[in-house]
């Protein structure tokens, strides 16, 4: 920031600076997600200021009666003193075959939906048992941008994987893509995330069916993470039973395994319960690698028996019951949750506006020939700025968010902002302090 204009912040520029120092970040611009919360927390509380806060992506939304009362129910019933079944109590199994046939139009038996302690154990416990089929497929794709969680999951399991970021091939780009990975014979599957955290970015059905075809090809298992369910807020994916349907690689292949959490679209995140999918095809399918780990050459037995028996036995008892009561709901068609959730949208598309028109660009800004949606984040630059740099100069104006660097896409300029946590009452400040922002970084 020149100099000049150092007495002129929305947020004092000492406090920040001072705050800044003490936390001795090698560089701001460069910090982790938990690392730019604790410094905004630290100079909301030195400044008395309130920020926009736009780094981390939590719910910031209530959950339904129907989950907590049949939760709290279950719990008055003695259910903590039991052990659930490994695979999940059969009327949430129930409940996520009939919600996978409802809304994205997919016949999976019950016996292959298995609840996870939240999608982070579904994606764990897939890339274990994955990892292991075949001796010669040792490594995972991740169509990036991604959450880096995942990554992490593959440190701490010294497990491989490959990633490239999807922005420069769209559309009919993304086969020679995924086929120059594939041909390789190493990759025994690919996750990304659909809507994409951390840009919003949908696959179109054109994207979807040359994943599933050469998933086919390739013998590579598809791992589709709908941590976003539902929230590309374009179509009206609501109405069970009627289309359209959550799109999904099921159309297109039988080699996949969803991971549905129930954190965002069901506001359900501290009970760390989520639903892991697996097709009916794979569930039965028997690998040559699997005996050497598990007793059995059989994938669903493997992963029930082998894999979500050593890592938790289970996910807990009474959260089963507050899932399988919403999903019973919105298959009967008497809860809408989409309609709950719809409001992130709604503010995803006040607060894009704010920035454009300041002078911002979105980065990821299309899906085909379509604008992308407004959701949960989006993802912004501003001319003659590195990511880091304009995260080091927004935090002197009351605005918080996180590079895209940390989330494996090429596209250094940007930043992910995500709406959650940000109130409408706030809208007027962010667009003052955009403002002064725009003013003082003239282009
Ligand atoms: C893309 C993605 N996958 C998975 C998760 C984790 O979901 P859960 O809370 O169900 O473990 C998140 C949470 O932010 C996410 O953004």
């Amino acid at each position: 920031m020149k100099e000049q204009f150092r007495n002129d912040t929305p947020i004092n520029y000492e406090v920040v600076s001072r705050q800044i120092d003490e936390m001795n970040l090698a560089s701001v611009g460069k910090a982790s997600i938990r690392e730019i919360k604790r410094l905004v927390d630290n100079i909301e509380q030195a400044s008395g200021e309130k920020y926009i806060r736009m780094e981390m992506g939590i719910p910031g939304m209530k959950p339904s009666s129907i989950g907590t009362e049949a939760e709290i129910e279950a719990l008055r019933n003695g259910v903590a003193a039991i052990y659930p079944d490994i695979d999940g109590i059969p009327e949430l199994k129930k409940q996520i075959s009939r919600f996978v046939k409802n809304f994205m139009d997919i016949d999976v038996k019950p016996e292959a939906c298995i609840p996870t302690v939240g999608s982070m154990q579904g994606s764990f416990a897939a890339f274990l048992t994955l990892s292991r089929m075949y001796p010669e497929k040792d490594t995972t794709l991740f169509i990036d941008p991604g959450f880096p969680v995942h990554k992490q999951q593959h440190k701490v399991l010294g497990q491989k994987y490959e990633s490239f970021d999807v922005y420069a091939y769209r559309g009919e780009k993304l086969r020679e893509k995924l086929e120059s990975y594939f041909k390789k014979g190493n990759i025994h599957s690919v996750l990304y995330s659909n809507p994409n955290n951390p840009s919003w970015i949908c696959f179109t059905d054109e994207e979807l069916q040359i994943i599933g075809e050469l998933a086919n090809q390739y013998n590579v298992v598809i791992c589709e993470d709908l941590a976003y369910f539902g929230m590309d807020f374009r179509k009206d994916y609501s109405q069970p039973g009627i289309p359209p349907f959550q799109p999904t690689v099921a159309k297109y292949t039988d080699n996949y395994i969803l991971l549905i959490s129930s954190s965002k679209a069901f506001s359900y995140a501290g009970q760390r319960i989520g639903m892991m999918v697996v097709s009916n095809k794979l569930f039965i399918r028997r690998a040559p690698g699997l005996p050497q780990y598990y007793n059995c050459d059989n994938f669903g037995r493997a992963m029930i028996f082998g894999t979500v028996y050593a890592l938790s036995s289970g996910t807990a008892h009474s959260a089963q019951y507050a899932l399988a009561a919403m999903l019973k709901a919105a298959n009967d068609g008497k809860f809408n949750f989409i309609e709950e959730v719809k409001v992130y949208g709604e503010k995803a598309k006040i607060m894009k506006k704010l920035f454009t028109d300041a002078g911002f660009h979105i980065v990821y800004d299309t899906d085909g020939e379509e604008p992308i949606a407004d959701g949960f984040y989006f993802t912004i630059s501003y001319p003659g700025l590195t990511g880091e740099e304009l995260i080091e100069e927004l935090i002197f104006y009351g605005i918080s968010a996180i590079s895209l660097a940390i989330t494996g896409s090429e596209r250094t300029e940007g930043l992910r902002a995500c709406v959650s946590l940000v109130k409408p009452s706030q809208f007027p400040d962010l667009e003052s302090r955009l403002k002064k922002f725009s003013l003082h970084h003239a282009v």
